[in-house]
């Protein structure tokens, strides 16, 4: 690596620089807090604004072209979906998830259909041409016109993707770039920080949309600084678990689209097929009626899901019983069992309780709270839910059952999917009923219990 023109230190609380490492910011007194840093560039770094180039001018707002109306469509509906309706260009996306979850399969898809309408630049640190062929082989795609480039120096990347000139390029993945400006290793937080600027500064000029995988952490995280986080229009995380067929894709931060949509895909063997009608695929349908499954209608993004969440509740051989939550929250678990107590009697204060959304899906949303406690209930008294019931709705800390967005639209999706019983809120009630569905409405988490009785 050739030694880059000046390394700075800089504070990640206060921003401070240092010449040198020192143990203790000289300007605020944090400790341990001086990290490599690029110095900026003497002449360039002080000029243009965001888009990175030319001059800066004030202009009024409606002089400003809508250029976000030219989309690109991946040729994955799905993924078109959760990217807010196509590419943009010099749009950049991070793509984020679990080992061997599928993001290079999905890009390499993507970037293959995109050849046959634009050129195209795959990028990879990670694997060999050959490896990449492989792939490309298995997926049955023809890779007549992907152009692949196997680099891991961001100066380089970047000099030949400006004679290529892409309409879309994949950076596979951003921890194993490093640039010449520091000396330290790729995949450090400086490293990771500064080749992503780099690629967002060369994507908003060049009006390239970039596509930046990036490893996660065991604890969930996107590996490297948070900011990578900000610096890009869009993030994307794969969900769902290795094992099981199916994966999610939801957006996290989208500055084209909406936030939380969810895009759906089955991995097959020949690569990653969009689920067009995704509502019921992780329903687990057991055999028999069983104890402590619920069926909860989510609505993910912008279209309805039934997911099921299992609960097991056992007596606790601990002094501070164990509340684990997959899936779902966990603080809000133990914020619904204090309600279950405190507004419905039900003590569970010597009892483990642990709760899993089946599939590996991410219910983020207050209306897994009913549905929630009801599986917990179910497992608890050891009786099993009738098998035709669906149930969503936000529980207050008041034990009141508050209604939630798009009640109708989730009652019609379970009917369409033979639920014939409905326990929801109040105000969810559509006037006229919903064809071929008993719907029990409840105010209070009580009544909701009754109901059940
Ligand atoms: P990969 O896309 O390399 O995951 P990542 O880049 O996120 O680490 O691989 C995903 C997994 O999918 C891998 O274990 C093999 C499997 N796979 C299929 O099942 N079908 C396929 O067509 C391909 C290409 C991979
Ligand atoms: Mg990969």
């Amino acid at each position: 690596m050739s030694r880059g023109p000046k390394t700075l230190y800089a504070c990640t609380a206060c921003g401070g620089q240092s010449s040198k490492w020192v143990g203790q910011c000289p300007d605020c007194g944090a400790w341990n807090t001086l990290q490599e840093a690029a110095a900026p560039p003497a002449a360039a770094g002080r000029r243009g604004g965001y888009a990175g180039g030319g001059e800066a001018v004030v202009r009024t707002l409606a002089t400003i072209g809508a250029s976000e109306d030219e989309r690109l469509s991946t040729g994955l509906d799905e993924l078109d979906r959760v990217l807010g309706g196509g590419l943009v260009a010099g749009s950049v996306v991070l793509i984020g998830g679990d080992p061997g979850i599928g993001k290079s399969t999905l890009l390499l898809q993507t970037l293959a259909a995109l050849a046959e309408r634009a050129p195209v630049l795959y990028v990879s640190g990670e694997e060999s041409g050959e490896q990449i062929g492989l792939r490309a082989r298995r997926l049955g795609v023809s890779g007549e016109r992907l152009r692949v480039l196997t680099e891991t120096a961001v100066e380089r990347i970047l000099a030949l993707a400006a004679a290529e000139a892409p309409r879309v390029m994949v950076v596979d993945s951003i921890q194993t770039l490093y640039t010449e400006l520091l000396q330290s290793a790729p995949g450090s937080v400086a490293q990771v920080r500064e080749s992503a600027a780099q690629l967002v500064r060369h994507a908003k000029r060049a009006r390239t949309a970039v596509f930046l995988v990036g490893h996660v952490t065991k604890e969930g995280a996107l590996a490297g600084p948070r900011v990578l986080e900000h610096m890009v229009d869009t993030v994307l995380y794969f969900e769902g678990e290795v094992g099981s067929q199916f994966r999610l894709i939801r957006a996290v931060k989208n500055r084209f689209g909406a936030a939380n949509e969810l895009g759906v895909f089955a991995m097959t063997d020949r690569g990653l097929r969009p689920v067009g009608n995704p509502s019921a695929i992780f329903l687990s349908r057991h055999d028999g009626e069983v104890a402590g499954s619920g069926i909860l209608v989510t609505r993910e993004g912008t279209r309805p899901l039934l997911v099921e969440v299992q609960a097991l509740v056992d007596q606790s051989a601990l002094g501070n019983p164990r509340r684990v939550a997959l899936g779902l929250e966990q603080n809000r678990l133990a914020m619904l069992l204090a309600v279950l107590h405190r507004h419905a009697g039900v003590a569970m204060a010597d009892q483990d309780v642990y709760v899993n959304v089946v599939g590996g899906v991410r219910v983020t949303e207050t209306a897994a709270d009913l549905p929630t406690l009801l599986a917990v209930l179910s497992s608890f008294r050891d009786r099993p839910l009738p098998r035709d019931l669906v149930a969503f709705g936000e529980v207050g800390l008041a034990g009141e059952v508050r209604p939630v967005p798009n009640g109708p639209e989730r009652l019609r999706e379970a009917a369409k999917h033979g639920f014939r019983r409905a326990l929801v809120p109040h105000g969810n009630v559509p006037r006229g009923g919903v064809e071929g569905m008993e719907v029990v409405a409840v105010r209070r988490l009580a009544e909701a219990l009754d109901a059940l009785a």
